[in-house]
């Protein structure tokens, strides 16, 4: 059995789950209410660096429906939860009296009511011991992490070549602090019962969170549950078990009720982690004719004090481009500050500002085309394995991208194009995205009315995972979409890992496939030696499935329906496993590709006013196989509009004397709106990528990075000002 034509697969089907959501009958985690349930409140930390002297509870205890203040004087010890690849757990809170930055977890008052617990967290009294918070990045206070990731890469002598290069560029860039701002606030529904744990969560991988707290609460794993059926967002955030998370578990197991813990939106700055803000020094050395010499890319990034956070910058720099000498060099600067996470293209958005703006500048410098540029510096295999990639179709991006953009209309004169008074730019910038994949598992049925139900503890953050699994079984199993369940969203069903790092759909689809197919064998199985079939003896080779049945390949009649087989077997359903697991790339003798990108971008500059706007972005992408062209296009679009929130809008502003962040809602931290955003234009190019049977090659962040250079890049085109610090904001324009 081959994957046929996809008919199910690749049309832009509608989200399966989007009529629910539309009529608010999609139950996010804070919309979870069990009978009995009481509510969380937290009181957290108003210094950045210190130690509690004094922390009294006694008036919030006699308030009004309180049940428990939990504190480090009272909670008990927890373990520590398991290490995965993306590094520790995050340590579990009120564990001792030290302060490691503002916003800290001090205490978590239960009440009967949300207005109750909130009130008595404001009668929480705390009294500190302040030490000096090393808040900023490059205070030598701060312990320097040199190469966190074990990810520095060198490739020949790029210091000598830089010394002898005939041009050199360099440059340092920076990039701020952004915040996640999911629309759906984080919420945790936690209920203890006869030594089992239940828990809904706003996470983007529940088989992890029920292994990491069976780990802190010392239970076995088959005793946690954890769901999470619908998840409003998170772009990274999700990805880890955050301490509210561990204190709702806690606050249920104290008060032997079930309780809801809903963050606020100031409580989502501190507790659920952050695109750390980034210095980094790029050095590029060239000959006369544009071919790079050296590529040299240092940078530095923020953690927490106590801490992990797996995010690496520099690295990706070494297979963006052909070039034989290359260093890349990480850094970390531990802080005083709420620990940074994945948010969208995490390193990758920092990276490719710093990169792609250093490329810009170089090619002023050569008096060459930046998109030329590009292409006379193609890696065309991989250039850090020397291996050939599994699949890229970077070249038709650009190619594409230059066509539908109009590229060719660019006059290279800075400042010569102009719309009325607004100056014009033309900017744009590659992507060359990292490639993730992980164990994942699934589990496929199908029943005696010949429906389907295929099912793995994955999550859909938004993203489409429900939609784009259920096209994808339906079609390897023959069956029509409405004949096919898929479920998601809970650790008891097979495992899967996270919905992030753009590796769920490879992998869970590559799950997916492996559990049909084995399903079609057990079926195939079934009927060995049954004489009343016509499939008697049939290998999975040689035969296809379609409309409920399974026939001989070359012989579409001659077969016969799932319902039929059970029937005659005496048999309810038939179900079958699937794994799937990465390909290691020495055995396949590739590279593997993930999705690559190209981004042009017109701005618009008001001389006078610094106004700077982004009317028109086009995106060509190489997603290898696209399961749901819509679906697909949306990713882009929703990255494409964050990644003008980083080129123009976002940053978290941490008050540099006290640790706080000062614009820590929705008002003062400014996300693009409908009003920020022009035309945005997407095409996928490219084919099924060779390393999966699926082809797919993931489209969930691949949409965001290159947007803030190529708008810095058309900012310079049309001002002569190179920003080389994000966000671009109109002081630096005027
Ligand atoms: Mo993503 S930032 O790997 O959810």
């Amino acid at each position: 059995m081959t994957l046929t034509r996809p008919v199910v697969v690749g049309a832009g089907v509608d989200r399966v789950d989007g009529p629910l959501k539309v009529a608010g009958a999609a139950a996010y985690s804070s919309d979870i209410t069990l009978p009995g349930m009481v509510h969380v409140a937290l009181v957290r930390s108003t210094i950045a660096a210190g130690r509690i002297t004094r922390l009294d509870t006694g008036a919030a205890e006699q308030l009004p429906g309180v049940l428990a203040v939990l504190s480090h004087h009272n909670a008990p010890r927890l373990a520590a939860g398991p290490t995965n690849n993306l590094g520790p757990t995050p340590p579990p809170p009120l564990q001792d009296d030290r302060i490691r930055h503002h916003g800290q977890y001090l205490a978590a008052v239960v009440a009967e009511k949300p207005y109750q617990a909130a009130a008595a967290a404001r009668a929480v009294t705390v009294e500190y011991e302040r030490t000096e918070p090393v808040l900023r990045i490059e205070d030598p206070a701060g312990e320097l992490r040199t190469d966190p990731f074990g990810m520095d890469a060198t490739r020949g002598d790029a210091a000598g070549a830089l010394a002898a290069a005939e041009v050199v560029h360099e440059a340092t860039y920076v990039t701020a602090e952004n915040t996640n701002n999911p629309l759906g606030l984080f919420a945790t529904v936690a209920q203890w019962s006869g030594g089992r744990l239940t828990v809904h969560d706003a996470t983007q991988w529940t088989s992890n969170t029920c292994q990491t707290l069976a780990q802190m609460f010392e239970v076995p794993e088959s005793a946690v549950r954890v769901y999470a059926k619908y998840v409003g967002g998170a772009f990274g955030s999700g990805l880890r078990v955050w301490p509210h998370v561990v204190l709702a578990v806690l606050a249920a197991r104290t008060v032997g009720r079930p309780v809801k813990l809903v963050l606020s939106r100031p409580e989502m700055f501190t507790g659920i982690g952050h695109r750390p803000n980034t210095v980094q020094q790029l050095r590029i050395g060239a000959a006369r004719d544009g071919g790079f010499v050296a590529i040299e890319h240092e940078a530095l990034q923020t953690v927490a004090m106590d801490d992990e956070n797996l995010e690496p910058v520099a690295a990706s720099s070494a297979s963006a481009y052909a070039c034989p000498n290359v260093a890349t060099r990480d850094r970390q600067r531990r802080l005083n500050i709420p620990c940074p996470g994945s948010m969208r293209a995490p390193g990758e958005a920092q990276a490719n500002f710093a990169l792609e703006s250093a490329i810009d500048e170089l090619s002023y410098l050569l008096d060459l085309d930046p998109l030329d540029l590009r292409l006379r510096n193609y890696a065309q295999v991989q250039p850090q394995f020397g291996l050939p990639w599994s699949s890229k179709a970077l070249r038709e991006c650009y190619q594409v991208g230059a066509e539908r953009f109009g590229w060719s209309r660019r006059d290279r004169r800075i400042g010569a194009m102009r719309d009325g008074r607004w100056l014009v730019g033309y900017g744009m910038a590659g992507v060359s995205y990292l490639w993730w994949q992980v164990h994942c598992e699934a589990r496929a049925t199908i029943g005696s009315d010949g429906t389907g139900y295929v099912r793995s503890a994955a999550t859909d953050i938004g993203t489409g995972t429900y939609t784009v699994m259920r096209q994808l079984s339906a079609e390897l199993l023959g069956l029509e979409l409405d004949q096919v369940r898929f479920d998601l969203g809970d650790s008891n069903l097979p495992w899967s890992p996270q919905a992030g790092g753009s590796g769920l759909t490879g992998a869970l689809g590559n799950a997916v496939h492996a559990a049909c197919r084995e399903l079609i064998r057990t079926f195939l199985r079934t009927v060995v030696n049954d004489s009343a079939s016509p499939l008697r003896g049939c290998t999975i080779d040689d035969v296809a499935v379609s409309g409920g049945r399974i026939h001989h390949r070359a012989d579409g009649k001659l077969g016969e329906s799932f319902v039929a087989i059970l029937a005659r077997h005496g048999l309810d359903e038939l179900t079958a496993d699937g794994v799937s697991d990465p390909p290691d790339p020495q055995e396949v003798g590739m590279a593997p590709a993930g999705a690559f990108a190209a981004k042009f971008v017109e701005v618009h500059v008001d001389p006078d006013l610094g106004l700077l706007r982004v009317p028109r972005i086009v995106s060509v992408v190489d997603g290898g196989r696209i399961l749901n062209e819509k679906l697909a296009r949306s990713q882009i679009i929703g990255a494409t509009v964050g990644g003008v929130g980083q080129a123009i809008l976002e940053e978290t502003v941490t008050d540099p004397r006290t640790g706080r962040i000062a614009n820590a809602n929705l008002g003062d931290y400014l996300v693009a709106v409908n009003a920020d955003i022009g035309e945005i234009d997407v095409t996928f190019v490219g084919e099924p990528d060779q390393l999966t049977p699926l082809g797919t090659k993931g489209v969930g962040e691949v949409g965001l990075p290159g947007t803030a250079a190529a708008v810095a890049n058309a900012v310079y085109h049309a001002t002569g000002k190179r920003i080389r610090s994000l966000p671009i904001t109109i002081d630096e324009l005027l």
